[in-house]
Parts: C-alpha cells; sequence; structure tokens
C-alpha cells in the first residue's frame, strides 16, 4: 500500500502534529511504502517572507526526521521541489465545484481570521488532493481536522476518474488514538499554533513541558457526570506518552472519583518529557548535520518526482495534452 501525508512549515512542530499525524507516520514507514511531504505551496497562503519559508522548511525537516522518519524507510521531500503538484492541481481543479471547497471550515475559520483572504486559501484542497493524487497514495495518515480535505480528494478523484477513465485510487483516511489534540489553555478549541499559550513544541524544554501540563486547564464547568474536555484532553495525551498500564491505573482512579488532577498532570509530564527529550537530542545533532539534511530532502524529491511524472504524463495525456517538448 502506498502512504501519502503532508505537514505546512509553518512554525515549530507541536504534540498536536505529533499525536494526531507523526507518529502514525513514523510506525507505517515499518510497513508500507511512504512519501511524506513538507508543504511549502501550502504555507504560502499563510507565510509571506521568503527567509523565513526556507528557513521553516528546513525546522520542519529536522523536527521530522528527530521524531523518526528514516530516510532508509521513507521518502521526505519539499513539496516545491516537485512542480508537477501544481499542474496536477489545476487540471483538478476543473473537477472540483465551487460548492465543496465552500463547504470547507477550514477556509471559513481562516478567512475569517484575515483581513486580505487569498484565492490560495479557497483552493487549498484541490492543491492537497493534488499531492495525494499525484502518487496515487490510498492511505493518508492525519488528524481529525484534515478529514473534510480528505473526503473532497476523493470527490475530486471520484469525478476525474469518471470523466476521464480510472486513473486515481480514493484515498482513505488513517488515525491515531489522538486524533485532536485540544488547547491546554482552552480544551474546547484544537491545539494550534496559533493560539498562544496552547501548546507545548517538540523544542520546549524539560521544564517548560512540564509547566504548560500544570498549567492546563481541567475543569471547564462541564456537567456531573461527564468528562470536562481538559480532562478529556489529558487522557488523550496519556494515550500517545504513556503506557497502557499508567492509563488503566488513571481511568480507574477516574471512574472511582479518586482522580487527582495534579497526580495525573505530574506523570504524564515526566512521560512527556522522557519521549520528548529523546527526540529534542536527536534533533540537535542533526542541526549539526545540514548537509546531510539537505541531502536526504534532494534525494527524495528526485525519487518521487519520477513518480509525480509518470501520473502527470498519464493524466496529460487523457485529458488531451500533447507531451511537453524536450529541451
Ligand atoms: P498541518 O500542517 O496543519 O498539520 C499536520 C498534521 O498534524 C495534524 N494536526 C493535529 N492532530 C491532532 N490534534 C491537533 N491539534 C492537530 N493539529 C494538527 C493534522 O491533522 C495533520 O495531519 N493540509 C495539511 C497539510 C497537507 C496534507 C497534504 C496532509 C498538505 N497536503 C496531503 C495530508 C495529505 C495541514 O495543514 O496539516
Amino acid at each position: 500500500m502506498r502512504i501519502f501525508s503532508g505537514i505546512q512549515p509553518t512554525g515549530a512542530i507541536h504534540i498536536g502534529n505529533y499525536a494526531g499525524a507523526i507518529q502514525n507516520w513514523v510506525r507505517l514507514q515499518d510497513e508500507h511504502e511512504c512519501i511524506f511531504c513538507i508543504c511549502d505551496y501550502h504555507a504560502l497562503t499563510t507565510v509571506n517572507d521568503g527567509e523565513r519559508l526556507r528557513r521553516q522548511v528546513y525546522e520542519a525537516a529536522l523536527d521530522l526526521l528527530a521524531c523518526g522518519l528514516d530516510p532508509e524507510k521513507c521518502r521526505l521531500f519539499v513539496q516545491s521541489q516537485v512542480p508537477e503538484h501544481t499542474e496536477l492541481a489545476w487540471i483538478l481543479s476543473c473537477c472540483a465545484s465551487i460548492g465543496e471547497l465552500n463547504r470547507m471550515t477550514q477556509f471559513k475559520e481562516k478567512s475569517e481570521r484575515s483581513e486580505f483572504i487569498n484565492a490560495g486559501l479557497f483552493t487549498y484542497p484541490i492543491l492537497m488532493a493534488a499531492d495525494i493524487l499525484l502518487y496515487k497514495a490510498e492511505l493518508v495518515p492525519v488528524g481529525e481536522d484534515q478529514l473534510q480535505h480528505l473526503e473532497v480528494a476523493r470527490v475530486f478523484a471520484r469525478h476525474f476518474n469518471k470523466v476521464f477513465g480510472q486513473t486515481f485510487p480514493e484515498p482513505q483516511s488513517r488515525l491515531t488514538a489522538a486524533t485532536r489534540v485540544m488547547a491546554l489553555n482552552d480544551p474546547l478549541k484544537k491545539m494550534s499554533k496559533s493560539i498562544a499559550g496552547s501548546t507545548i513544541m517538540l523544542t520546549d524544554s524539560d521544564d517548560v513541558i512540564r509547566r504548560q501540563i500544570k498549567r492546563a486547564v481541567t475543569d471547564t464547568g462541564a456537567q456531573s457526570g461527564t468528562m470536562s474536555p481538559g480532562v478529556a484532553n489529558l487522557f488523550n495525551l496519556l494515550k500517545i506518552f504513556s503506557s497502557p498500564e499508567t492509563v488503566a491505573h488513571f481511568e480507574e482512579q477516574y471512574n472511582s472519583g479518586a482522580l487527582r488532577y495534579g497526580d495525573l498532570k505530574k506523570v504524564l509530564g515526566d512521560d512527556m518529557v522522557a519521549k520528548l527529550s529523546v527526540i529534542r537530542e536527536r534533533r540537535q545533532e542533526l542541526a549539526q548535520k545540514p548537509e546531510m539534511v539537505e541531502a536526504i530532502l534532494s534525494s527524495s524529491a528526485k525519487q518521487v518526482r519520477k513518480m509525480a511524472r509518470q501520473t502527470l504524463d498519464e493524466v496529460r495525456d487523457k485529458v488531451g495534452y500533447s507531451p511537453i517538448y524536450s529541451i
């Protein structure tokens, strides 16, 4: 099975990205053919500083390799190194209805936050569909917030197949145990770089990690008998960072009414520090070898570009474009 997923290089990677997606990427690379993408074309919808974007692409590569993506087992490349993504996006845009795009909740949220709403924000799901379909990927490991985009990717693929003949598989999603990590300081909202104080970054120090967990909101006035969103969020994180025995222990305490949030937070903080400090150290080592990181990205881009060209040649032929003149 071929797997594809991506992340936007819009700042340091946080535990929501890790728990919701990247942890799965690391697992899946042992079993399947995996292609992972640092989506800098997508990032241009919100980042408009060339130097910053370039730096963030590199930082994302460091984060992902430090999390355990292994260049021997998977491909990790930068989207703009494979310009075929944009050509397929154009072709798919002619298979995409405005009605579908209008339904996208992420566009609504993002456009409410910005004064200048660029068209790229609106057509974003088309480029995302192109990313996946270019490699004819069958499985896409993502967090819950991307499910709607994946659903329209299937609609676009179906439309193309119907009009031009069977070409693309309809990609399915793969979720982790923590599909939606919530903001630590406001557990009714999704953890996100755009909410200050909501995250723990992979690069945060042990002290910051412990402090953020200690400060995490627990009681948010939930009705008695239901777990409050803040506590549910901590249990979610516990499932990612702690052992099944620890999870079972605190679940039992919660059910018997004996749970002290302070105890849970202490264990979660310690377990998180244990996992994240390993990633942080690996990241520091990688940061000493920028040439190696560059070499991994460029070798992956060369390999995936061959696959991309193959699909695009097929697609161009089906829609009626001639082969590109060689220069
Ligand atoms: P991005 O960069 O916002 O996030 C990368 C991955 O992290 C997941 N994620 C979360 N999971 C759980 N809880 C959270 N609070 C949380 N925040 C983020 C996201 O679901 C995602 O899996 N559009 C994509 C990037 C993309 C892509 C693709 C993904 C571009 N092309 C093709 C898959 C396939 C995005 O903005 O992810």
